[in-house]
């Protein structure tokens, strides 16, 4: 069985962060999501994979290589423009073949492995297999209509959904869904919908299955969502020391230190990874924190957040808490009069003042 994994589409909720970088390698817990897709595809024993790309960045071709690194053969499929996961589906065709095979969208995070659910789906000899996942919003997904405890309709992105069900960005097909992403026809936004690939499906009396994912499951569409996807890595995270503290600060809960990372009279109270050659110095770190490597964190406090590579937090009076902060930002005390706040903001950004 191989794997189609999604990393190209816009990332226009995830700006201004997304401006320099795909979403894909936006860290949770200091690695980037879409590590998390491959690692999940190489433990359930696949290892021919296809990751659909954007047609003109290189960086996920970058950050990821051969695959060989997770054990696994990497064909990259550039897209032309983002039309759609059912037109992700259809330019594939050539790679994935007549097999049936898992498609997996890369901005997805879930517990546990997927090897239960192609267990399923070769048991309940289906041609999809879908899994659902309850959700406070169903609107911003898809969404199947069950009825006896099967999938009678699916809506993309419903006014009024049927279910509080959201189709999670696990799927898996035999062939017959060529066929259908070969003759439906974009939405009113103008992209080819998975959802109607799958509605083609039941239309056409083809079968879908279903599994519900119980444990969580994110999509990390909004900035909220990856705040949340980080702090439920965080939370099955285990303490690993390779950097050093010192005798004046705490560090209590699981906390990962890497190498070259300094924590110097400061309190750490973890969930929290610091980054390789991070220094925290005079400061707080709370729960539920995520700084990259190579930052400096001096007379500050800062929780909940996720903070990229090289950023400067220094002498804030405010603690910084649910925030995301792109590579090299700084965030630092006025040092010249008038002592204003002053602002350099890029495209897009967001500053809430208290
Ligand atoms: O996360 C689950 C939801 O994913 C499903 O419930 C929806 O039915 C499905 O349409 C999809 O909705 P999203 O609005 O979340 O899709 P998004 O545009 O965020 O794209 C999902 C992934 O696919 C992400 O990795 C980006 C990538 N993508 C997207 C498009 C539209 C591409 O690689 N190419 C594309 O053309």
């Amino acid at each position: 069985m191989k794997a189609l994994i999604t990393a190209g589409g816009k990332g226009t909720r995830l700006r201004p962060l997304t401006h320099t970088q795909n979403k894909h390698l936006l860290p949770i817990a200091n690695k980037p999501i879409l590590y998390y897709a491959l690692e999940k595809v190489a433990a359930a024993g696949i290892t021919d994979v296809g990751i659909v790309t954007n047609r003109e960045g290189t960086e996920v071709k970058e950050a990821l290589g051969d695959g060989s690194k997770w054990g696994l053969k990497i064909t990259y499929i550039p897209q032309q423009d983002p039309l759609g996961l059912a037109h992700v589906v259809k330019i594939s065709q050539d790679f994935i073949g007549d097999e049936p095979f898992v498609f997996y969208l890369g901005d997805n995070m879930v517990v546990g492995g997927l090897e239960k659910f192609i267990r399923v789906f070769e048991a309940s000899k289906t041609n999809c297999h879908l899994t659902l996942a309850r959700v406070k919003d169903p609107e911003r997904f898809g969404v199947p209509e069950l009825k006896n405890n099967r999938i009678v309709a699916i809506e993309e992105k419903p006014s009024s959904p049927k279910s509080e069900f959201a189709v999670s960005g696990i799927y898996i097909y035999d062939k017959t869904i060529f066929e259908a992403v070969n003759h439906i026809k974009p939405s009113d936004r103008g992209e080819l919908e998975i959802s109607d690939a799958h509605q083609y499906l039941l239309d056409h009396n083809y079968q879908i299955s279903y599994s519900e994912i119980t444990g969580w499951w994110k999509d990390t569409g909004k900035p909220e969502d990856i705040l949340e996807a980080n702090r439920l890595i965080l939370e099955h995270t285990k303490s690993s020391i390779a950097g050093t503290f010192d005798r004046e600060s705490s560090v209590t809960g699981e906390v990962v230190l890497e190498e070259g990372a300094k924590i110097i009279n400061s309190v750490v109270r973890g969930p929290v990874v610091v980054g390789r050659n991070t220094i925290i110095e005079n400061s707080f770190l709370g729960p539920f924190t995520s700084i990259g490597e190579e930052c400096l964190i001096k007379k500050s406090e800062v929780e909940f957040s996720i903070i990229l590579n090289r950023c400067e937090i220094n002498d804030v009076r405010v603690r910084i808490e649910n925030s995301l902060l792109g590579h090299g930002a700084r965030v630092v005390k006025a040092t010249v009069r008038p002592k204003t706040h002053r602002f350099m903001v890029g495209d897009q950004s967001l500053i809430e003042m208290r």
